[in-house]
Order: structure tokens, then C-alpha cells, then sequence
């Protein structure tokens, strides 16, 4: 059973003054916290037992928002970690050691959102799969995001961050799958000259070994990054609700 990662640490900076006195993932989404949509994208896919990053100064809110999971299920199950300091998404990951050690887990990151299922793709990672799969999509603005570059059997070539000159159009979401190993590759990680553990440094291994691959996400994907990708994002969300009745 592939167990489920939240990110939900970090300080919004790009978002003051909203994030001033509340977390980002807990800001709305039009008639939700933010933190709802990937939570819903992992039990979709089949995840029922989660961990929670949060800042310490949010945690209580978390709690008190989200509790045991019981919330949304019977058999789902919440539990929580601390990230003292935001020093990047690996770190935070990293936090996850004695939650998922020796199991295959999926890592979400709390501010995005996916229109989508990807149950097909964590049932087969989960039977067979091994190495890391990044979800990916085309994007008009690839300099904002990681950046992955595939060949025709969506193997990873190339992985960069935020780079001036994309190799290609396509974006890594913030969902991922890993394999086993990953706590190990953390642990081979040194921080970046921003200080931070980063993400795609981590997909830099799982590429080194031939062992990254990408899929495509086929609905929406948006992330919340700055103010107008997060109006974006919620009026997405208004969309589908207004087209509900
Ligand atoms: C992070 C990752 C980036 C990824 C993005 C997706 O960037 O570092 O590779 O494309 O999430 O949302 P951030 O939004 O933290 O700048």
C-alpha cells in the first residue's frame, strides 16, 4: 500500500500579507482550504494513511481543521510532523523517514491542484513499480517550474529547476511516486545555495540510476504559486462546483 506525504511547511512568502497570519494551504479555494483539494487527489488514488508536514506555528490548526482523517473516511488515517525551519521540499519529505521507511510513498505538495485521477498509475506503481514517477504537464511558462525533458517511453533525460533556457515545455506537478529507496537519496542530499533540500536534486538521483519517469497528467493542473495562479486556481474550483447542480 502506497503510503501519502503532504507538504504543508513553508512560510508563503509570495503570498503576503494573506499568508501573514495563516498558512498558504489553509487559504480558500473558493469554498475550500486549499489543503482539501490534495488530500481528496491522494485518497482518490487510493491512499488512506497520510503525514501531514506542517509549520510548528500552523500545526494546531491543521489538527484542528483536518483531525485523526476520520473526518473523511473510516478507514483513513492523518498523522503529523513538524518542519521547524522551511528548508525545502526533500527536507520536508525527509521528515516522512519513520512514517513510510520501507514502503513505497507518494509525496503531494498541500498548495496544488489536480483535476484528475491517478489511481491507474498508483495501482501499477503500486504492484510493480520501481524508481520514482514524476506527474507532468505542458505549461506556457516552464522557467516558473522544474522542468522534465522524456523520450517516447516517457523516461526521464533531463531534470532541472527553474531553468532560463526549458529543454522542454514540460512542467513537474507537485505529485510524485517513489519506491523504496527514497529515504536513502535524501540522506545523500547537501543543500542547495538557496540552503534548501531540493526536490528536483532528489529526482536527480532517481535519473542518475535510469530510474525517473514521467507521466502525463491528462485534467488540470494549477498550481497556487502567486496571486493570479491562485485566483486561477479557485475559480476553477468554482467552475466545477457551479456546474455540479
Ligand atoms: C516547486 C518545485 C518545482 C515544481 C513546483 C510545482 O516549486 O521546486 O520543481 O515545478 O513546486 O508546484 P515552488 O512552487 O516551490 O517554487
Amino acid at each position: 500500500m502506497i503510503k501519502g506525504v503532504i507538504l504543508a511547511g513553508g512560510s508563503g512568502t509570495r503570498l503576503r500579507p494573506m499568508t501573514k497570519v495563516t498558512s498558504k494551504q489553509l487559504l480558500p479555494l473558493y469554498n475550500k482550504p486549499m489543503i482539501y483539494f490534495p488530500i481528496q487527489t491522494l485518497l482518490d488514488a487510493g491512499v488512506k494513511d497520510i503525514l501531514i508536514i506542517v509549520a510548528p506555528e500552523h500545526a494546531g490548526d491543521f489538527i484542528n481543521l483536518l483531525g485523526s482523517g476520520k473526518g473523511f473516511g473510516e478507514d483513513i488515517n492523518f498523522s503529523y510532523e513538524v518542519q521547524d525551519k522551511p528548508l525545502g521540499l526533500a527536507h520536508g519529505l525527509g521528515l516522512a523517514r519513520s512514517f513510510a521507511y520501507g514502503h513505497k510513498c507518494s509525496l503531494i505538495l498541500g498548495d496544488n491542484l489536480f483535476i484528475d485521477t491517478f489511481k491507474a498509475d498508483f495501482d501499477e506503481f503500486d504492484a510493480s513499480g520501481q524508481g520514482a514517477v514524476i506527474f507532468a504537464t505542458e505549461v506556457p511558462d516552464p522557467h516558473r517550474f522544474g522542468v522534465i525533458e522524456f523520450d517516447e517511453n516517457m523516461d526521464a533525460i533531463s531534470i532541472e529547476e527553474k531553468p532560463e533556457h526549458p529543454k522542454s515545455n514540460y512542467a513537474q506537478t507537485g505529485l510524485y511516486i517513489y519506491d523504496e529507496h527514497v529515504f536513502d537519496y535524501i540522506d545523500q542530499l547537501t543543500p542547495s545555495p538557496r540552503g534548501e533540500l531540493e526536490i528536483t536534486d532528489l529526482h536527480k538521483i532517481y535519473l542518475e540510476k535510469d530510474a525517473l519517469k514521467a507521466s502525463l497528467v491528462k485534467g488540470v493542473w494549477q498550481d497556487t504559486g502567486t496571486f493570479e495562479s491562485m485566483f486561477e486556481a479557485a475559480s476553477i474550483v468554482r467552475d466545477i462546483e457551479l456546474n455540479k447542480n
